[in-house]
């Protein structure tokens, strides 16, 4: 398992060739959800996953509505960021849905307050799951955050329920440059056991 989560890191630089079949890159996104914990099972996480030319079309949808808020002058910096993902294989687009979220809140309204942060901890889970599996199957990727700026034409071009909750965008390919060195803050500062 340890093992698993030190392969896991922030990958940029990412190209066109997995290691694996897109099928198997779908399976394994499915599974690492699907294995996930959610607040009294609820089940939250869904994922639209996006291969070739629809993960373009996401990173194409990102670039407009950036380029309409972005000063003129500052865009070409977003705009090769935008290209760095849509270099990639593909995107996973994860969504929380409210619907089960509003159930539990009225049958349980002591928790009511509740289950919206649960249903944060629980799509971050599901992120890391699928980004240790992916980073496991030898597939680098990164964590962005482009909602709620894409969410309209998202939601119109993939016919997504009205009821998901865009929470995170995964581009996804080819480890096409080494990871830099990673450091860690003291031990101390983070941890306390008592036994
Ligand atoms: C909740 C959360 C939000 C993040 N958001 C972004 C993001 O919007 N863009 C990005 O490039 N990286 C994002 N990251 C990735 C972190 O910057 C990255 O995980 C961190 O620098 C450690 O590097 P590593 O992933 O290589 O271990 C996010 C990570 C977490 C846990």
């Amino acid at each position: 398992m340890l093992d698993k989560l030190k392969k896991r890191r922030t990958q940029y630089a990412l190209g066109k060739k997995l290691p694996i079949s897109e099928t198997q890159v779908e399976a394994l996104v499915k599974e690492a959800i699907r294995l996930s914990p959610s607040s009294f099972n609820s089940q939250s996480s869904r994922a639209v996953i996006l291969f070739g030319k629809e993960s373009d079309k996401f990173w194409s949808i990102a670039r407009e509505a950036l380029r309409a808020i972005v000063p003129a002058s500052d865009f070409e910096a977003t705009n090769q960021k935008i290209n760095s993902f849509a270099s990639g294989a593909g995107t996973v687009l994860f969504y929380e849905d409210q619907e089960p979220i509003k159930a539990l809140q009225a049958n349980f309204p002591l928790y009511a307050h509740n289950f919206p942060i649960w249903s944060e901890h629980s799509t971050g889970m599901a992120q890391l799951a699928v980004w240790t599996a992916l980073a496991d199957a030898g597939i680098g990727a990164s964590l962005q955050h482009y909602h709620p700026l894409v969410d309209a034409e998202t939601a119109k071009t993939w016919n997504i329920p009205a009821s998901w909750v865009l929470t995170a965008q995964m581009p996804f390919g080819s480890n096409e440059a080494a990871f830099p060195e990673k450091t860690f803050i003291d031990d101390e500062l983070r941890f306390r056991t008592y036994r």
